[in-house]
């Protein structure tokens, strides 16, 4: 495997970063699109369901901020062949932030944390409502321009970096969604509120069959890009590390299905089950869709199969 074990501070400090990312920007997309506007009958209901909601929204903001932190101290170290310590004074770290594309997407990407912050802070105002949707889009999108999409030169880096940054807003949306849909689906669950829960889940599935959509168009944009054969998906470590995530992917595909044919439809009433099983089956997703951005955290490390 070209992945050697002293990438794993890295591997794992892209893998929370994304994952926190993925929870914030998630977040925002639900309270903002799936959430919102409430049945009139329940509107109080819903303000006061996703309340736990933005606290986890709150927490992952911070944990994107230092793990982006921790990223860049990594990459500088990485850049200037320096130990970590060494590579992280501010000489080291300011010719890193200014004369990279790296360290400038990481200064882009904090001004944009800034902006979240603030947003979060008034979220009840619906002034706050939209530049807190559009700078959390921003925010998943932007990681577009550090990874290897970001490298790609000419026209065709054009169309790569605008696919990825579609990629990663939709990867955002989903897995960030479902956390923030179980905590609301328990919320209804303890008030027995069914069409809040029903009038949710509905609209979740929408944005989740938008988001599954995109994120197989943009993957495969991705797999030509950097893979470019089927022969390099199956003899090179990038190609199946790929087909693992192709795998995972499937899995919660699987889930997401059984949700939509199966349990939505019988969201009538709390005595049959169906939110319990949803609420699991959802968690079941989200463990999946974090494995898959674990397996990401290592697939931008490596070389890309076509250059193998
Ligand atoms: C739940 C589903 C998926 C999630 C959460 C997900 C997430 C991600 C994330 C976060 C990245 C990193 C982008 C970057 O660093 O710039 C990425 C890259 C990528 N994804 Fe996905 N993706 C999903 C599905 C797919 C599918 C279905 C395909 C193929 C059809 C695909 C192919 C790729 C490729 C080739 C890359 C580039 C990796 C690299 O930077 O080397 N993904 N994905």
């Amino acid at each position: 495997m070209d992945w050697s074990a002293a990438e794993t501070p890295l591997v794992a400090t892209r893998a929370v970063h994304f994952a926190a990312t993925a929870i914030v920007v998630g977040d925002v997309v639900f309270r903002s699109v799936i959430a919102a506007p409430p049945p009139r009958a329940e509107a109080g209901v819903v303000a006061s369901r996703v309340i736990p909601t933005l606290r986890v929204a709150w927490f992952s903001l911070g944990i994107a901020v230092i793990s982006a932190g921790l990223w860049l101290m990594l990459q500088a170290s990485s850049m200037s062949g320096m130990p970590f310590d060494q590579a992280s004074s501010s000489d080291v770290l300011s010719t890193v932030i200014n004369e990279t594309q790296f360290g400038q997407v990481i200064a882009v990407r904090l001004g944009l944390a800034i902006c979240l912050t603030v947003c979060l802070a008034f979220d009840t105002r619906v002034i706050a409502r939209w530049p807190e949707f559009a700078a959390a889009l921003a925010f998943a999108g932007s990681l577009a321009w550090s990874g290897h999409a970001g490298a790609t030169i000419g026209e065709t880096g054009y169309v790569h970096v605008a696919a990825d940054a579609l990629h990663l807003i939709a990867a955002a949306a989903w897995i960030g969604g479902l956390a923030s849909l179980i905590l609301f689906l328990r919320a209804c669950c303890r008030s027995k509120a069914v069409s809040l829960a029903s009038h949710v889940v509905g609209r979740f599935s929408i944005i989740g069959l938008m988001c599954v959509g995109t994120l197989l168009f943009t993957g495969v944009i991705n797999t030509v890009i950097l893979v470019g054969s089927v022969h390099a998906l199956i003899v090179t470590d990038y190609g199946r590390l790929l087909v693992l995530k192709l795998a995972l992917f499937s899995l919660m595909l699987m889930f997401a299905l059984i949700n939509r044919l199966v349990l939505t439809p019988r969201l009538s009433s709390f005595r049959n089950g169906a939110v319990g099983w949803l609420t699991c089956n959802s968690t079941a997703e989200l463990v999946l869709g974090l494995i898959i951005l674990a397996v990401v955290g290592i697939l931008g490390t490596m070389h890309p199969a076509i250059h193998s």
